[in-house]
């Protein structure tokens, strides 16, 4: 493959136009190793290239993998109606190369949410013929009952789904019941619970296949990159 210009590579990480970006090269913002460079024609390795622009280091990345412990009043949408973007969360590098979450979660629910701008990795993952189990932790209304739980594992049926839809479930506690699913239907955690006839009041997503947000060690609304050890994991 052609060796990439420093302009080029900046504009690849999100920086801005190729025009912005030689621009940022020009003016000196740009350091390559310990040096400022103020060639954009130059063709860093990128290869472990690690770069600052205004003194923030960066690490060169194909694509880039995010976790995220999303908090409440937080929406999904590229496009938010009522409440802030999921991407705002994020430095502005990620809008513009595009980066986008991996599925939805509703506003209200918090937790691990894997964002990426790698088209195949966002298809893979969502395809649901994958089955990625997503574990939930759901509080409801009403205490949690031996029969809810046999109810969820046994499947319950929506109005909109031609088969009842089953989950592992297990009481954590009084109010608390761990749900995981592999498959992603609108609203399914908060639907299954109301076919049961429960009331979830919160929902917290605590992991995605073998991943858990306890692992990633993420405070509400931090961030970070997944390597493939991670990523491996999912
Ligand atoms: N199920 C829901 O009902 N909401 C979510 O955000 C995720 C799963």
């Amino acid at each position: 493959m052609k060796p990439l210009t420093l302009d080029k590579i900046l504009q690849t990480q999100g920086f801005g136009t190729r025009k912005e970006c030689r621009n940022l090269i020009l003016h000196g913002a740009v350091g390559v190793g310990d040096e400022i460079v103020t060639d954009y024609q130059v063709t860093p390795d990128t290869a472990n290239l690690d770069f600052t622009v205004d003194g923030a280091s960066w690490r060169y990345r194909e694509h880039v993998y995010i976790a995220l412990n999303k908090p409440a009043g937080v929406e999904c949408s590229r496009r938010p109606a009522v409440h802030r973007g999921v991407l705002s969360l994020l430095p502005d590098q990620f809008t513009l190369r595009d980066v986008q979450p991996v599925g939805r979660l509703d506003h209200d629910t918090t937790g691990l949410l894997l964002l990426s701008d790698d088209g195949n990795f966002i298809h893979a993952q969502s395809h649901p013929k994958r089955h990625v189990s997503k574990t939930y932790v759901a509080t409801i209304q009403e205490q949690v009952t031996p029969e809810l739980v046999a109810q969820l594992s046994a499947g319950v049926k929506l109005s909109d789904e031609p088969a009842p839809l089953a989950a592992k479930a297990r009481q954590l506690d009084t109010y608390q019941i761990e749900i995981a699913i592999d498959m992603g239907k609108y609203h399914q955690v908060k639907r299954m619970l109301a076919a049961a006839g429960h009331h979830c009041v919160a929902l917290h997503r605590t992991a995605i296949g073998g991943l858990t947000l306890e692992s990633l060690g993420l405070k509400e609304g931090a961030w970070c990159y997944l390597e493939n050890e991670q990523l491996a994991q999912l």
